[in-house]
């Protein structure tokens, strides 16, 4: 520990006995924190229509076998699915799933005598309503409107001639609740022992509804109804509420960097399935933009509802293609194929740092864009917790892979069609409740590279080696190695690379971000694939 950080333990703790007891009557120098209500940021809020599975649900879809809902309805026959799950092929609209691919390392137990000293988690909110940007609550008056003016539907779209729009807008749906309280149980069943039962844990989220809700609902699984006396909430306003991006750059160029590419591979993998669909729509003009609306609310609708008539009108084929185009946006908007992509997550890296290392942030906000008057004051940035708590977006946690420098998952998407191999899969990275949990592990000797087979034994010490301190990154409950992006760290059977090394390695990160130029300087847009590291081209 460097001695700066002993200096700032000591004042933390001064300041925060000041805290406390203030802590009823917030003064005008500490204003009350972990307030959540009223709430005058949590955005646009409407819910929808109350499901009613039990007498829509087709299943078992004329089949003998019966797979129960749970709670929704995907077991509808995809053609081409041979049975595989389309679900898992849905982009960051993919209902939580743990990849069973994983990301190219097996899981192992820890050898006897490993402690875990501290997890940093990130997390996602859960499933939720489309928001208006997307388009379709606008496109569902364009149909119900031609069915009126007597369009008939024909085939696979005859759903359509009496189907109506039952969905709310951006927060979180049953379903979404449910993924973060199973998150919250399962982080307490992995991590409960690491909390300081006299203690109140500082979480971080934002006001926006969905993700105030999602921090809830996480807490209310991990430890009960009564969380309010285990945990304070520390909620700031969401730029996705109000449009002020710390990153002024990537908020302009976000959306033009994606328009093309996804155009232009939409126009490809939907084609043939278009050219079907308007046989079967009268004289309504069916465009690409329509099959797409309509894939789209396959997810939608059954994680809002239960089940969607608009998923097995798609084919297996067509889902590998949605996902593709997923992938391919968050590559572009927030990842290594953006230009802001490293800017945009490099807050988190230092906060996840200066953790670490036990010391406030003690860069300046204008290379980050991190809050420094949160990030220097014990009560909002704690540093004697043993368990990080904190919930975004699908695109931060991207964006905050690309900071971090995993270039595992810099792959380059051609738009002519998935490369082989590919690495940078959205839905095994940011479904719904998606995230990600980094252990840093003490061991009373190192630990060999090649692990053994039959789990934790002892013999997995290198004898003669003294305590060491590894990370162990784990994205959606499958060990991500290090040294598949970090030469640094040594090729490991168990993926976890050495701390003292990581750290090292991402002393680099902040530098690496550029993130003055990428936020703010004078560069313009380049073509789809001028990008390759995460910084402008
Ligand atoms: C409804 O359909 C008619 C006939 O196709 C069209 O002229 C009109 O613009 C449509 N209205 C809306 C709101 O889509
Ligand atoms: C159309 O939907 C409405 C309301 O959901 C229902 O009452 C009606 O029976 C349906 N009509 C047909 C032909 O399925
Ligand atoms: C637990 O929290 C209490 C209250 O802040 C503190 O006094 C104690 O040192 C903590 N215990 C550990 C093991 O950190
Ligand atoms: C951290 O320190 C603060 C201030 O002393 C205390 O209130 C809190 O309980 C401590 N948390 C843990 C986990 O020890
Ligand atoms: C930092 O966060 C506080 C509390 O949410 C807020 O009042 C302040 O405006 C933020 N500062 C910056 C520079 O965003
Ligand atoms: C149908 O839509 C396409 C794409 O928007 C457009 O180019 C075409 O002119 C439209 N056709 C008719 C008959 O409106
Ligand atoms: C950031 O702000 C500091 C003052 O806090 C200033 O000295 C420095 O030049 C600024 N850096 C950039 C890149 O603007």
């Amino acid at each position: 520990m460097a001695p700066n950080s002993i200096k700032y333990l000591i004042l933390s703790y001064v300041l925060s006995m000041t805290v406390e007891a203030k802590t009823d009557q917030p003064s005008t120098t500490q204003p009350n924190w972990f307030q959540t209500v009223p709430n005058d940021y949590a955005g646009v809020t409407p819910t929808g229509a109350a499901p009613f599975l039990a007498e829509n649900n087709p299943a078992p879809f004329g089949r003998s076998t019966f797979v129960p809902n749970a709670p929704l309805e995907t077991s509808e026959p995809i053609q081409g699915s041979h049975g595989r799950n389309i679900f898992h092929l849905m982009g960051d609209l993919s209902p939580y799933f743990s990849s069973r691919d994983g990301f190219g390392v097996d899981e192992y137990p820890l050898p006897k005598g490993a402690e875990i000293t501290q997890m940093h988690m990130l997390q996602r909110h859960g499933a939720r309503y489309p928001s208006s940007s997307e388009g379709l609550d606008t496109w569902a008056p364009g149909i119900i409107n031609a069915t009126k003016q007597g369009t008939v539907f024909t085939g696979k779209l005859e759903f359509l001639n009496n189907w109506s729009y039952k969905l709310g807008k951006e927060i979180l749906v049953p379903k979404g609740r449910q993924e973060l309280f199973d998150s919250g149980i399962l982080n307490w069943y992995n991590y409960g022992h690491l909390h300081n039962d006299s203690s109140k844990l500082v979480v971080r989220t934002t006001l926006q509804s969905r993700m105030l809700e999602s921090a809830e609902n996480f807490l209310a699984g991990f430890f009960g109804l009564n969380w309010r006396q285990n945990a304070n909430i520390l909620a700031t306003v969401d730029p996705a509420t109000t449009g002020e991006y710390a990153c002024t750059k990537a908020g302009e160029t976000m959306m033009a960097s994606v328009a093309e590419p996804v155009a232009t591979w939409m126009a490809t993998y939907l084609k043939d399935r278009t050219t079907e669909f308007r046989k079967m729509s009268g004289n309504y003009n069916w465009t690409i933009t329509d099959t797409y609306h309509a894939q789209s609310l396959c997810p939608y609708e059954t994680i809002s509802l239960g089940y969607s008539d608009f998923c097995d009108i798609f084919t297996y084929d067509d889902w590998e293609g949605y996902e593709y185009l997923m992938d391919i946006e968050f590559a572009a908007i927030s990842g290594f194929m953006s230009p802001t992509g490293r800017a945009q997550g490099i807050a988190w890296v230092e906060e996840f740092l200066a953790r670490v290392e036990g010391h406030f942030l003690d860069v300046p906000a204008n290379i980050t864009g991190a809050n420094v008057t949160l990030d220097t004051n014990p009560v909002t940035f704690p540093l004697n917790q043993s368990l990080y708590f904190e919930f975004t977006h699908d695109a931060n946690i991207i964006s905050v892979l690309a900071a971090l420098g995993m270039t595992q998952f810099a792959d380059f998407l051609p738009l002519a069609g998935p490369p082989k191999k590919q690495q940078f899969v959205a839905s095994k990275l940011v479904p719904f409740g998606g995230r990600f949990n980094i252990e840093i592990i003490k061991t009373p000797h190192k630990v060999s590279a090649r692990r053994s087979s039959d789990g934790a034994t002892a013999h997995d010490y290198l004898h003669g080696t003294g305590e060491t301190r590894y990370v162990h990154f784990i994205q959606n409950q499958r060990t991500v190695p290090l040294h598949a992006s970090f030469h640094a760290c040594e090729k490991r059977d168990d993926g976890w690379c050495e701390l003292s090394t990581f750290l090292e390695v991402q002393r680099e990160s902040l530098s690496k971000a550029e993130y003055q130029h990428a936020c703010f300087g004078d560069w313009t847009m380049k073509n789809y694939g001028a990008v390759r590291d995460g910084v402008p081209a």
